[in-house]
């Protein structure tokens, strides 16, 4: 890179943060979920409420790419969003694990804690996975271990890498080696595994950050029939426990997983177009046109 662009990105950066700090003094003190006021970093689910997403816009040089979204997902819900190319799936998630900082609007993760003054690591601190689509495992260590590490880098502050799994801890890995379907390949190396396996093995590795909140994108992907029905029923078992946001294009998945009750959101040019269960938005002529009928 030149010297010239060099310092244009620097001076581009430094604009950017003095806008940021700017927007951040005049906003006042952080508010919660529809206006509340913030006190802690612990989130308070005290509406039963997991995530409010209210007005959330992202610019990318003038096209946006959520354009005042609003959503809220319910503490233990099962939600799927839906939507079509474009449509700021993924830049939603972005903006909720703080990948992305948003032009306006606000993320409050129960009633308390604004997502938008956090860090991504303290993000995943207060409880919220996520699940990107190609798997991340430590295709060199095993089942076993990289589960075990990612127990022992679990939330706690006093959580310690060095020290043997306690009993407890060796009894989650059991369960969690069976809620993925992974108990016989535990001693496996993670590399050997299939695409699908790996998979659940990212998912059992984010689950033993005991997550309140799981957001998965595209999970079933490059997945086999049968693994993808595997994978819907280890979601089901994890409604109550975890509030999942499930981003698909498979319908016959979306399907199992909302099993005709369950609502979908669809998205569309960055903002909520229907909202239901999943037969209404299939019969739902804006739904179809922009995406179900294609
Ligand atoms: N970093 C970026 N810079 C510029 N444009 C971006 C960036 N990230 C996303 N976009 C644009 O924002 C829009 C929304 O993208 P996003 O990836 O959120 O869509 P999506 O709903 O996840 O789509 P898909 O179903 O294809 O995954 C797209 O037009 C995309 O090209
Ligand atoms: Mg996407």
């Amino acid at each position: 890179m030149t010297p010239d662009l060099m310092r244009d990105g620097a001076a581009r950066r430094a604009a950017y943060e003095a806008r940021m700090a700017a927007k951040r003094a005049a906003e006042g003190p952080p508010r919660g979920g529809f206006g509340r006021p913030l006190e802690r970093l612990e989130p308070v689910f005290t509406q039963g409420v997991a995530l409010y997403v209210e007005d959330l816009t992202v610019s990318f040089d003038g096209f946006k790419a959520l354009n005042a979204l609003s959503l809220t997902v319910d503490l233990g819900e099962l939600r799927c969003i839906i939507g079509p190319n474009g449509a700021g799936k993924t830049t939603m998630m972005d903006c909720i694990t703080g990948k992305t900082q948003p032009d306006a609007g606000r993320l409050s993760f129960g009633s308390n804690v604004d997502l938008l003054r956090l860090a991504e690591p303290q993000i995943a601190q207060i409880g919220i996975g996520r699940k990107f689509q190609k798997p991340t495992v430590y295709e060199q260590l095993t089942v076993f271990e990289n589960l075990e590490l990612s127990l022992k880098a679990d939330r706690r502050p006093r959580a310690n890498l060095f020290a043997r799994l306690s009993a407890e801890q060796l009894d989650r890995l059991g369960e969690l080696l069976a809620l993925i379907h992974l108990k016989e390949h535990a001693q496996r190396t993670a590399g050997l595994l299939s695409h699908g396996q790996k998979q659940w093995l990212e998912i059992g590795m984010l689950l033993a950050q005991d997550p309140k909140l799981l957001l998965l994108d595209e999970p079933v992907a490059g997945m086999t029939d049968e693994e993808t029905e595997r994978t819907g029923e280890l979601f089901l078992s994890l409604e109550g426990r975890h509030s999942l946001v499930v981003v698909e294009h498979d319908m016959a998945f979306v399907e199992q997983l909302t099993q005709g009750r369950r609502k979908v959101t669809c998205l569309h040019e960055g903002r909520v177009l229907a909202e239901g269960r999943l037969a209404d938005l299939q019969a739902d002529e804006r739904v179809v046109e922009v995406y179900l009928g294609r």
